[in-house]
């Protein structure tokens, strides 16, 4: 029984306090504003929700690339793809409401199968999950039956079953590094293919990349030339890249990294300024824990994380409808979870 919500004038300043404190320096997504006339209207939404997961038994995943109101309001765990798996694989609770995108929750219900596992909006793609089926992986695996197939964690659950192992932005280095077989069929991120080969070379490690054709949306257009551009209007600044970019981007940022290790990178350097290649809701993360430090633009939003709210997680949370509700077949998920254990023993310890 889901108690109805009634919270007094008090409890709601309180929290429309807490909230308008977090997000004092916030501004990541145009046109949108986290003053205190939009605190008051999160503060009943994020009232229920903390008190919907108390009597659900629930934990909330949150991406740093959703909304503050999410991820500070009503997140348990937040973070990058490494670690909310981590924290699925982990959680105890018997509903997790995975505010990311579809494939994060699926892998979430893939390492945490007896949880009822929900998406608030089952429209939260990704471009590259999208780009390759498990059908079309098995064409290429059989074009290259000798190659360690090796999926980013943004893919399905089928192109998880079809793969030898798993990596996410945080450990693929490491982990193909660490594969004996030379040749790699790494999908489906063909940028990061290509940053792969950069990156093995310059260790000194040799393989054959071959990728399939998918590429993130966000990540894909930063532009190398506007970073020059931007080096010459802010001297000192540090220009910050996920792995999803290009080479040409990557070749000239500072630092490339998952968002974890953006995140890490930007908390212990003292630049003036950073230009932040990726989603700007880790902008948004960083405007709340590091006010001290200034962003100068440039981020872009991701259409499939920016489907979550905090109405639709309160929907998912307290009667989630059939799409919401993540379900896989049981061959599947336990081939999908082979693969992505073999990365939780690959992957370096921090
Ligand atoms: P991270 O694992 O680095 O958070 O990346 C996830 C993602 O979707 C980046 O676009
Ligand atoms: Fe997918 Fe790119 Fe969005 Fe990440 S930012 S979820 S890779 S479309």
């Amino acid at each position: 029984m889901v108690s109805t919500p009634a919270f007094t004038a008090a409890e709601l300043e309180a929290e429309t306090t807490r909230l308008f404190k977090a997000f004092l320096h916030v501004d990541c997504t145009p046109g949108k504003s986290w003053d205190y006339e939009a605190c008051r209207k999160f503060a009943p939404l994020t009232l229920e929700i903390n008190r919907l997961k108390q009597e659900k038994d629930a934990v909330i995943l949150t991406h740093s690339y959703v909304e503050p109101e999410i991820v500070y309001g009503v997140g348990d765990f937040k973070g990058d793809s490494y670690f909310l798996s981590l924290m699925a694989r982990e959680a105890k609770a018997k509903m997790i409401v995975f505010a990311g995108v579809v494939f994060m929750a699926e892998t979430a219900k893939i390492l945490s199968p007896d949880a009822t596992v929900v998406v608030p909006d089952r429209g939260s793609g990704c471009s590259l999950a999208d780009s390759l089926t498990g059908d079309q992986l098995r064409k290429l695996k059989a074009a290259y039956p000798d190659a360690a197939v090796v999926c980013y964690i943004n893919s399905t659950a089928d192109v998880k079953a079809e793969s030898d192992v798993c990596v996410t932005s945080g450990n693929v280095y490491d982990i193909v590094s660490a594969l004996p077989q030379r040749r790699i069929l790494f999908v489906p991120d063909r940028l990061m293919g290509e940053n792969i080969r950069t990156e093995l070379k310059r260790r000194g490690v040799d393989k054959e990349i071959i990728t399939s054709d998918g590429t993130c949306i966000v990540h894909d257009v930063f532009d190398a030339a506007a970073v020059a551009d931007a080096r010459a209007r802010f001297p000192g600044l540090k220009v910050v890249a996920h792995p999803e970019c290009t080479p040409e981007v990557a070749a000239v940022a500072d630092f490339v990294g998952s968002t974890g290790a953006m995140m890490k990178y930007v908390k212990t350097s003292e630049a003036p300024y950073y230009l932040m290649l990726t989603e700007c809701g880790l902008v948004g993360r960083l405007q709340v824990e590091t006010p001290d430090k200034h962003f100068i633009g440039g981020c872009r939003l991701c259409p499939y994380m920016k489907l979550n709210s905090l109405e639709k997680v309160r929907a998912a949370l307290a009667a989630p409808r059939p799409d919401q509700i993540v379900t896989l077949d049981e061959n599947i998920r336990r081939r999908a979870a082979r693969c992505i254990d073999r990365m939780f023993e690959l992957a370096p310890r921090d």
